[in-house]
């Protein structure tokens, strides 16, 4: 369990705070959506993690180790994995496998283990043959991939992943969404930072922050039925759920209660039948 209690955190002293008191429990193996307008403290908080920030106030404790005691931070680096938003924040080898390699070797793994995690990795976000390429030669989609295989080759409890699809063409951001559902699937606690709707609602739960605070938390259905809530803080609906509410007041029978495009194909195709 990844556990936040009462945290605050400043960049500067003096400055504004980026955290404001946030507490939060995450579940081993929950997929969770982090959504909010820019600048409410979205990467902050998943930097709170992983160790790589420390609260000024409060607490962030990682399965039980408590992220202000330096010597738990080989162990919370390697329980909780971080996608950066930019990738070439976190990819330093000159090829792929040496680059996934990179944390593995840091754990001091004998070379055959090393190797093993480093395939398999690859193997798991499907780039087994940009194994040998140059780092500086990928594409920004392969570059996430990448960074995602170097984090799995941790074998990490939880991934949090900042803004992964940005910037990426619809083919490459299907797969980063493929590979989330896949690694959530395997068990793997997911804490995804997105400014697309549709993507939050791919989540158990979402939770939503503003002004360096906690907002609202719960199932996409809950979160995406508190409109006017939402509307508050400039964030909208997926557009299948409003679709459906623009359906519904033209005056056709619409539930508007639904966030995702599987479920509303779904429904829309049970109308029709009933026509
Ligand atoms: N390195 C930094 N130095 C000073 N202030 C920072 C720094 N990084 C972030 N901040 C400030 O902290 C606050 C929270 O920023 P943060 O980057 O966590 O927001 P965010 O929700 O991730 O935003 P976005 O959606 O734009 O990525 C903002 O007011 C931001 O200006
Ligand atoms: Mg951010």
């Amino acid at each position: 369990m990844l556990s936040l209690k009462d945290v605050y955190y400043r960049y500067e002293p003096g400055g504004i705070e980026a955290l404001c008191g946030v507490s939060l429990e995450i579940n081993d193996a929950e997929h969770i959506a982090l959504i909010g307008p820019n600048g409410c403290g979205k990467t902050t908080l998943i930097r709170h993690l992983n160790a790589l920030l420390l609260p000024e106030k409060g607490s962030v404790v990682v399965n039980g180790l408590d992220t202000k005691k330096e010597r738990n931070n080989a162990q919370i680096r390697s329980l909780v994995g971080m996608i950066f938003q930019n990738s070439d924040d976190q990819i330093v080898g000159m090829t792929v496998e040496e680059d996934v390699a990179f944390g593995p070797e840091n754990l001091c793994l004998p070379a055959k283990e090393i190797k093993k995690r480093v395939d398999e990795s690859l193997e798991r976000v499907g780039i087994a043959d940009l194994a040998l390429r140059n780092t500086e030669n990928l594409s920004g989609g392969e570059k996430r991939l990448v960074a995602i295989a170097g984090v799995l080759a941790m074998r990490p409890r939880y991934i949090a992943l900042d803004e992964p699809t940005a910037f990426l063409d619809p083919a490459a951001a299907g797969m980063i969404l493929e590979i989330i559902d896949k690694l959530h699937r395997e068990g793997v606690g997911i804490i995804h930072v997105t400014h697309n709707m549709a993507q939050a609602a791919l989540a158990e739960r979402i939770i939503v922050m503003n002004e360096g605070k906690l907002y609202l938390d719960g199932t996409p259905e809950v979160i995406f039925g508190k409109v006017e809530i939402l509307q508050k803080i400039n964030l909208r609906l997926p557009q299948v759920t409003q679709l459906l509410i623009k359906l519904k007041e033209k005056g056709y029978p619409a539930r508007t209660d639904i966030v995702n495009m599987e479920e509303a194909i779904n429904y829309i195709e049970e109308l029709i039948k009933k026509e």
